[in-house]
């Protein structure tokens, strides 16, 4: 068949026969918040690069989530910003960590919401890279023994999802080996199965004050070029025991999420990034865009390129526009 007898106009013709055939839908229920926690007390320190988002203290935290929960968000996902830095990333793994302390906080508040921890030592460590450092280079095997330590630490501490950021081999075998071993075996892992070495996170490094003091993270985040390699990255994740995979950044990348949804068929999230975010707030600031639309347009792409859910720094607004 063809035109005329075929005219995809036609089931556009109204509103609701728009919404009738609309293959992709969106909800508060498939965002997760990222929040900063930084040391102190009464503290919403602004972060330029990425407007109406604060490095919250661990009360101010706790105070961040209560929009969320209102609006519907089912969960949030954590990154640390402690107050002193080392080699070897100590206060990742402290049992009063800067991490730690919030997630009892908010548990103690908010049982129902979902508390994922971003697993990485970026924001730890005094030279800001994701892994223990010797002579310039970036060291695999001693790192996954923190990685194992963290788990455990911030999974004891309440968190409900161990999220492993940090590109390094066989951490999520490293880390679920650790949570099993230590009576977590009902803790899942969201892998970052495959995360780029990305100019996106620009504004995130500002915010979680995180930038690395030598080099790249090219040596362990995978090469923006290639797509084989991250279907490779995920069969390990899902081999080492994955409960559900991540593609970062988003948009840049909607063909190795639509491939990895295809090929795994685990529960798959994308993490719409810090410069994904401060692009669209950017050009709308300006007048140049229309932000409420560009937002969710972007949001519902990403869902249609088979994300079940999607780390945003638009989680709060995008569920109101949605309610
Ligand atoms: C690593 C980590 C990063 C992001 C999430 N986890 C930064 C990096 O790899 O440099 C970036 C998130 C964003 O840009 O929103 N801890």
């Amino acid at each position: 068949m063809a035109f005329p007898i075929d005219r995809l106009r036609r089931l556009r013709q109204s509103p609701g026969l728009r919404r009738l055939v609309r293959e992709t839908t969106l909800d508060a229920g498939d965002f997760v918040m990222p929040l900063f926690v930084r040391p102190g007390k009464g503290e919403r320190r602004a972060i330029k690069s990425m407007p109406g988002h604060f490095q919250y203290s661990v009360d101010e935290t706790v105070k961040a989530c209560a929009p969320l929960v209102s609006a519907g968000v089912p969960g949030v996902i954590l990154f640390g910003i402690p107050d002193k830095k080392d080699a070897r990333a100590s206060n990742a793994y402290a049992k009063d960590g800067i991490v730690q302390k919030a997630a009892r906080a908010i548990k103690d508040k908010y049982p129902e919401l979902v508390l994922m921890a971003d697993l990485c030592f970026c924001e730890y460590t005094d030279h800001g890279h994701c892994g223990v450092v010797e002579d310039g280079q970036i060291l695999n095997d001693p790192t996954l023994e923190l990685a194992a330590k963290t788990a455990v630490s911030q999974a004891e501490a309440g968190f409900d999802v161990i999220a492993p950021s940090g590109m390094m081999d066989g951490q999520v075998a490293a880390i679920r080996k650790a949570l099993d071993s230590s009576g977590k075996s009902m803790t899942p892992i969201l892998a970052y199965a495959a995360k780029y070495s990305s100019a996106f996170y620009g504004p995130f490094r500002d915010a979680a004050e995180s930038p690395p003091k030598f080099g790249d993270r090219s040596s362990y985040q995978m090469d923006p070029a290639n797509f084989n390699e991250a279907l490779r990255e995920t069969a390990l994740d899902v081999a080492e025991g994955a409960d559900m995979v991540m593609v970062k950044p988003a948009l840049p990348y909607l063909d190795v999420l639509r491939a990895v949804k295809d090929r795994f068929g685990l529960p798959t999230a994308a993490y719409a990034v810090s410069g994904e975010f401060s692009m669209i707030k950017a050009a709308a600031a300006n007048g140049w865009i229309d932000e409420k639309r560009a937002a969710l347009e972007s949001l519902t792409s990403i869902k249609r390129a088979g994300a079940d859910f999607i780390l945003t720094y638009y989680a709060l607004e995008a569920a109101r526009w949605l309610a």
